[in-house]
């Protein structure tokens, strides 16, 4: 027989406990624990014998599936060549970056019949904005409903070839108590429509909102649950947006898709790297160029850093798109191995176009542009570099070496400047580029400013 108990949820990070705590012994936030009743099922084992057999994996005939095509190839490039079908989707991002932009350009383009459920905005919010991306709404539907059964009565009535669920921070199971947006509810919603895309083969993708944390609806939850999670980037005040895979059951995670905000929706973006170098102001000191790989696509761009004598006691340094920690690390390598004294300096970071890089490649361009911008002298526009910087200040070999290297020969790069390890095992003849060897940081003056 059922028996029906409860438990406290932590509304934070999912933990349980059998009594009301005040402060979550998991996470250590405040007053976050509700009330979840649940119903276990008999513990008795003769009640519980499956119906499924256990099978050898040779014997399961594999199924050829036919990819959805969402007529976006960047998007599509994420997912590993488009949304496999009765595939749930997890696209994370902060409020204001373009996920429903992105999921609305995608519904009204794809030419399948596509269920798009808005919790947030109403029908006309909706117009509004199709209206800006020049769009008659396609083959796209629109349902105003947070109901989580009302939702899957209409999916069985409508059978879309694609369900957007924006977002799922909204939805509301009844059988739950807790509030919208709450982990439990989170949850229960986003395993409900996980099933019934197992057993429609309906893909789903679902938007979800990111905490101040920088995670998914609170904690890890929601990413067990689903496919493939997906987070769109950007700094909202510029016009770049990277759409990356962090989990993709089907595919790899190492693509990225580059995108462009503009008045009439996001713009897919095919060579990000004459874009992000463009810009690039002549004769001005503290910009370096890095020849860099995101996922596996190779991407030039450019640094930026200014150095000033600090107006405070304790100097500043600030960075966007760099992570602080790692500039920090790089000064103090610069301060010890190259005698360079920043300690009393004010040292500002920027990476172009607003995009956060994870590429330690990038290590040797900041170096440069901190250098460049420290004796005032400006680095060739047509000079890059690659390698990551170790404590000692060594420059440490970088992975995937001919992508950079073809990338910057295919922009008419003139000079690339890598780890010895790296100029070792390429082939000078191929590219048009000169390569030049670098080992230790303190080798960067005399390369750059003879
Ligand atoms: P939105 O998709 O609503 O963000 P999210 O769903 O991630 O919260 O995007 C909102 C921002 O995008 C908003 O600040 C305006 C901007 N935007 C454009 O610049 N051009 C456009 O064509 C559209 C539709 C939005
Ligand atoms: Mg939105």
């Amino acid at each position: 027989m059922a028996r029906t108990k409860s438990v406290y949820v932590c509304q934070n990070c999912g933990a349980e406990s059998p009594k009301w705590i005040g402060r979550c012994h998991s996470c250590g936030q405040w007053n976050t624990y509700v009330e979840q009743v649940i119903s276990r099922g008999s513990a008795s084992f003769a009640e519980n014998k499956s119906n499924a057999e256990p099978f050898h994996l040779g014997e399961v005939q594999p199924e050829k599936v036919a990819r959805i095509d969402l007529m976006n190839d960047e998007f599509n490039r994420v997912l590993g060549g488009g949304i496999v079908p009765g595939s749930v989707i997890l696209i994370g991002g902060e409020p204001g970056i373009g996920k429903s932009t992105l999921a609305l350009q995608v519904a009204m383009k794809t030419g399948i019949k596509t269920l798009y459920i808005s919790g947030e905005e109403s029908p006309q919010q909706l117009r509004l904005r199709a209206d800006r991306l020049g769009g008659d709404g396609g083959e796209c539907l629109v349902l105003a409903e947070t109901g989580l059964n009302a939702i899957l009565n209409r999916v069985t009535e409508i059978k879309p070839g694609l369900l957007i669920v924006d977002s799922i921070q909204t939805l509301v199971a009844d059988e739950i108590e807790s509030a919208p947006g709450s982990i439990s509810q989170v949850r229960e919603c986003a395993a409900r429509l996980l099933k019934m895309a197992k057993e429609t083969h309906i893909p789903v993708i679902l938007i979800g909102h990111i905490t101040k944390e920088g995670s998914i609806a609170g904690p890890k939850v929601l990413e067990h649950i689903v496919d493939c999670v997906l987070q769109f980037e950007g700094d909202s005040h510029h016009i770049y947006r990277i759409l990356r895979a962090s989990k993709n059951r089907f595919g790899a995670t190492s693509e990225i898709g580059v995108f462009e905000m503009t008045g009439e929706g996001l713009h897919q973006i095919k060579n990000p790297s004459e874009l992000l170098i463009n810009q690039h102001p002549p004769d001005l000191s503290g910009s370096a160029i890095a020849a860099n790989v995101e996922g596996i696509r190779p991407f030039m761009i450019e640094v930026q850093a200014l150095v000033s004598t600090a107006v405070y006691g304790t100097p500043q340094r600030t960075s966007t798109g760099f992570d602080i920690r790692r500039l920090s690390m790089l000064l103090a390598v610069l301060e010890k191995r190259a005698s360079f004294k920043l300690a009393t300096r004010d040292v500002f970071i920027n990476i172009a176009g607003g995009l956060r890089v994870d590429d330690p490649a990038i290590d040797l361009a900041v170096v440069a542009a901190v250098l460049s911008s420290s004796v005032d002298i400006p680095i060739n526009q047509l000079t890059c570099f690659a390698g990551e910087v170790g404590l000692s200040g060594e420059v440490r070999p970088v992975s995937r070496i001919e992508q950079r290297l073809g990338e910057a020969d295919k922009l008419g790069m003139k000079k690339i400047l890598l780890p010895g390890f790296n100029r070792k095992r390429v082939d000078p003849g191929r590219y048009g580029l000169e390569i030049l060897e670098i080992n230790r940081v303190q080798e960067i003056p005399k390369h750059l400013f003879g």
